[in-house]
């Protein structure tokens, strides 16, 4: 077996099975403690001056590699490129992305010194893979400095539509690097589909083969959907053990008879909690018979702070919770309970099973792991409704859940009332599609097929991978 170097923005190794972190974290962590690999990215912290100085640490049998970056590093790359531009762009807000040649050039500068610090570390054997929209070009870093090891990338955001990657001033050449790798994943066929519509229009040298191999000056990438799942089975776990049984009696004392709504998410644009709030404000406005018997409890923990458009929908998000609250209120019951702190993952999994509705409504969203989350925590014999948009990548494998459109205060507010009014066998019905889903496709099987991919050359593939 290969050694396997993960490298990704952020480095987040993850015990085995534990409650408290994400399924990336957990099966990128089983991955590299299988194959005694290293998980290198950025530490999170500063330095005046970019030595390219590795610090190694071993975190639960995981071993991990950090460097600090520059104050204008984090700004110009983390805060810059990825964050107001790429994230935005990518997730269908041109109107709110920011396009700056410094942007551009941070993140390039970054890349290229991630690339330089991690290529000593490479063995012959080595497969490499990097992660998201941070590290787009390190794959060509890497050939640029002579790597021929088997790179893989993986977006975990969506890709746009091919008209507004053009507003990108260097869409070119953000494509252009991902030919240096040799396998790229996307969640959806939808997004693999967007990459495609770009790579015919513009770049007309390539040649998008059988099983989407694509050929560009001789060099052949292979690209895929593979959408990732959860620990599902760490995660049904976690979901009985003593944290998540507690949370669960806690929030059914809370809940005083009430039936609760569940929101999980990183404060963030994408996620549409404006237009969440407004659908339940809708259900509220149109059954009357509700109020006081039903709540929205919305987690989102602050993120991203340093960038303006996080700030400003926080704000909104304060008024917005305020007003509906003031509206509809009395002395014993406000209709949304609005908390801006992180739980850890075994707690949520017991508030997700306490909760009759989970509302997944992001406008945009690569995939979206609550959606499964919320499913993996249900009872069996009593299970929730999840209600999910349809522009979430987990709705292409969740047909079974209430899909509908976020922008639609309409749409939101009948499902709500439908999901509350679904009689058990259908819960039941419904549930158990959206498990078996759910069991099948868990994040082992998503990381046991991207690697076994990127691990076997393809035969159809020239095997010249030089830059
Ligand atoms: C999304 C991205 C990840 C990122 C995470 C948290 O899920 O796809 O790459 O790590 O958000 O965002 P942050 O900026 O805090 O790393």
């Amino acid at each position: 077996m290969s050694r396997l170097i993960v490298i990704s923005n952020r480095v987040q190794p993850a015990a085995d099975g534990a409650g408290n972190q994400g399924g990336l974290a957990v099966a990128l962590s089983a991955a590299l403690r299988e194959s005694n690999g290293i998980w290198f990215g950025w530490s999170g912290g500063e330095t005046d001056h970019f030595t390219g100085h590795i610090n190694f640490q071993r975190h639960d049998g995981v071993a991990t590699a950090t460097v600090d970056l520059e104050p204008q590093d984090v700004e110009e790359y983390y805060n810059g490129f990825a964050n107001r531009t790429l994230w935005p762009l990518f997730h269908y807000r041109i109107d709110v992305a920011e396009f700056e040649r410094g942007f551009a050039e941070g993140y390039e500068r970054v890349n290229a010194r991630f690339a330089e610090t991690v290529q000593p570390l490479i063995e012959p054997d080595d497969i490499l893979w990097v992660h998201d929209y941070h590290l787009i070009p390190l794959g060509a870093e890497l050939r640029a400095r002579g790597v021929t090891n088997r790179i893989g990338f993986f977006l975990h955001i969506p890709w746009p539509p091919m008209q507004l990657l053009l507003a990108l001033p260097n869409h070119r050449e953000l494509v252009e690097a991902m030919f240096a790798y040799d396998v790229i994943g996307f969640h959806t066929r939808d997004w693999l589909d967007s990459f495609l519509d770009y790579v015919s229009a513009e770049l007309p040298g390539a040649v998008i083969g059988a099983d989407d191999i694509i050929t560009l000056n001789g060099r052949s990438i292979r690209a895929v959907a593979c959408p990732i799942g959860i620990d599902t089975q760490a995660f049904r776990d976690s979901a009985n053990q003593p944290n998540a049984l507690n949370a669960f009696q806690r929030m059914r004392i809370s809940a005083n008879g009430r039936e609760m709504i569940i929101g999980v998410d990183r404060l963030d644009y994408s996620k549409g909690l404006q237009e969440r709030f407004l659908g339940y404000e809708r259900f509220l406005a149109s059954h009357p018979e509700a109020l006081g018997r039903v709540f929205l409890l919305q987690i989102a923990p602050p993120s991203r702070e340093d960038v303006q458009s996080y700030r400003e929908i926080r704000a909104a998000l304060d008024g917005l919770s305020g007003r509906i609250n003031g509206e509809y209120a009395d002395v014993e019951w406000v209709p949304i309970r609005y908390v801006n702190k992180g739980y850890p993952r075994d707690e949520l999994a017991g508030i997700y099973r306490a909760a009759r509705i989970g509302l997944v409504t992001p406008l945009r969203d690569g995939m979206n792991l609550v959606a499964k989350e919320y499913v993996a925590a249900q009872d069996p014999e009593d299970p929730g409704v999840l209600i999910l948009s349809r522009f979430a990548g987990a709705a292409e494998q969740m047909g079974e859940a209430l899909l509908v459109n976020p922008h639609s205060a309409e749409d939101v507010a009948d499902a709500i009332a439908r999901a509350l009014a679904m009689p058990r066998a259908e819960r039941i019905r419904r549930w158990r599609a959206l498990m078996d889903g759910v069991e099948q496709e868990d994040v082992l099987w998503w990381q046991r097929r991207f690697t076994a991919l990127l691990a076997a050359p393809d035969p159809e593939a020239p095997a010249d991978r030089a830059a």
